[in-house]
């Protein structure tokens, strides 16, 4: 029951940064994957492009450990693998100096569709950007993929933007969040913009709140220091959790097309009003015996990052004016779950006596895993002994619904570099919407600066600290559970 694969047009993709961490795990196999789906045509080009000195063939040997490594069952196609390999070039490039420019510039076939995939530090997009002109290498249908962090504030991202500005048209920009290639992520345009259902009860008059969370059992491992810069507020909120929350918050688009989709998104963060500190809850990881807390992992003991936000938030517009958003996202939690749960309002009055209690109807997407939706509905406990009413879900796992098929659904990657190809933006993040993610997020951490804000520890494997537990409680309300 999954979708048809439809070939893209043959392309030449180069990765700048093709031996790197993100090539290696994701964009590497995520395109081989797309081969043996069919859907990478055999004429297409793949080529590496960094400062290691190797040959097609060095380059091709590291392409195959990566799909060892990171391609899970499909390495095992190993005739199918030498068959992609053909496709794989490798170009050692300067990107500041004038090395390796001319080589890419004989490699790339100008007749048809380029994209120029730059996953290496912010610092460098303005040199390629430049380079890729000045070789007459990209023209003006040519795409570039950009990774986030975004820039760390408002004013670094609107310099980026300014940067890739002086050299491609915000049509030719596709900046990727990978949040918006998850397949529930789109899942959930589908079911709020494909059904009659939900839409007449999706605001304050019938929603009572919304939650977002985004948990995790990792660390931060090996990108300590990465990490150490940015924080949770920066690494998930300002780009992941707030994707979600423009999709589970915006106005019907008129069309599914990518500006009408990103004007909607971008009223939806300009019509969020700025967070009361109180109403923000961060935290850092402790050690236990056996795990190294954050700050050893962050390689930085008196280090205030936050490996944890809790926050609750508004959006002052006619449709959720009064509905409070709670987010909340962290490392090593006790599960490892995405959800976006929509709870209702009770119902207006009770006819089963206050004995039946209250009962809430619960919309809850789960992005991962098991991605699926459950909806919690009220019936009468079954069995005599009077009108007794229980909760329970209507539960559709989409692994249940699409069976085994569900495997060949691609991953947010494989997805996004396809619609770079067919010149498909909708799900990437437009400049101003970037930018206004910033406006946001800015005053929040410069908040925490000034007051030299210390995050509250929390237990590794717990739900985070006891005061994002609080901020609901306040509330007269209560997080969701993290289950698997
Ligand atoms: C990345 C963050 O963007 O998303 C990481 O930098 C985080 O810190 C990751 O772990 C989560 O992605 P996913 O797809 O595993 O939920």
């Amino acid at each position: 029951m999954v979708s048809r694969v439809i070939p893209v047009d043959p392309f030449d993709l180069v990765i700048f940064g093709g031996t790197g961490d993100l090539a290696r795990r994701k964009i590497l196999p995520g395109l081989f994957r797309r081969f043996l789906a069919g859907q990478m045509l055999p004429e297409s080009q793949i080529i590496g492009a960094a400062r290691s000195d190797f040959d097609d063939e060095g380059y091709r040997d590291t392409v195959r450990e990566a799909i060892g490594e990171f391609g899970g069952a499909d390495a095992a196609r190993t005739v199918e693998l030498e068959d992609f390999l053909k496709r794989v070039r490798y170009v050692a490039i300067d990107a500041k100096g004038e090395d390796g420019w001319k080589a890419l510039a004989a490699l790339v076939d100008q007749k048809r569709i380029n994209a120029f995939y730059f996953s290496v530090a912010p610092s460098l997009f303005g040199d390629l950007a430049e380079r890729l002109h000045l070789h007459a290498i990209a023209n003006k249908d040519s795409r570039i993929v950009v990774e986030k962090p975004f820039g760390r504030d408002l004013k670094s991202a609107k310099e980026l933007n300014a940067v890739l500005a002086r050299h491609f048209d915000e049509t030719q920009i596709y900046r990727i969040d990978h949040y918006l290639g998850k397949e529930t992520v789109q899942n959930l345009m589908a079911v709020r913009f494909g059904n009659i259902l939900f839409e007449p009860l999706w605001n304050s008059q019938y929603v009572d709140h919304i939650e977002i969370t985004v948990a995790e059992t990792v660390g931060v491992g090996g990108r300590g220091e990465y990490y150490n810069k940015s924080g949770a507020m920066r690494d998930m909120v300002q780009n992941h959790l707030m994707q979600l929350l423009c999709l589970i918050a915006m106005e019907p688009p008129s069309r599914f097309d990518p500006d009408a989709v990103r004007d909607e998104k971008l009223k939806v963060i300009r019509a969020l009003e700025p967070v009361n500190l109180h109403h923000i809850v961060r935290g850092q990881y402790d050690k236990t015996p056996s795990e190294p807390s954050f700050r050893e992992d962050a390689g930085d003991p008196k280090t205030r990052t936050e490996s944890f936000v809790a926050l609750k938030c508004h959006i002052s517009n006619w449709r959720w004016a009064g509905t409070p958003f709670y987010l909340r996202t962290g490392k090593k939690l006790r599960t490892r779950t995405s959800e976006i749960a929509v709870v209702f309002k009770d119902a207006p009055h009770l006819i089963f006596g206050q004995e039946a209690g209250r009962h809430r109807n619960i919309l809850s997407i789960r992005l991962q895993p098991n991605e699926g939706m459950t909806l919690g509905v009220t019936i009468k406990e079954p069995g005599p002994g009077g009108m007794r009413l229980i909760d329970v879900p209507l539960d559709m796992a989409f692994a249940d619904a699409l069976g085994d098929e569900i495997e060949d659904v691609p991953d947010a990657y494989e997805r996004l570099i396809m619609d770079v190809i067919r010149g498909n933006q909708t799900l990437f993040m437009r400049g101003d919407e970037v930018e206004a993610a910033w406006a946001w997020t800015d005053p929040i951490i410069q908040g925490w600066e000034d007051r030299h804000d210390v995050p509250k520890p929390y237990d590794v494997g717990s739900s985070g600290p006891e005061d994002a537990g609080m901020m609901m409680h306040r509330d007269g309300r209560r997080w969701r559970e993290l289950r698997e």
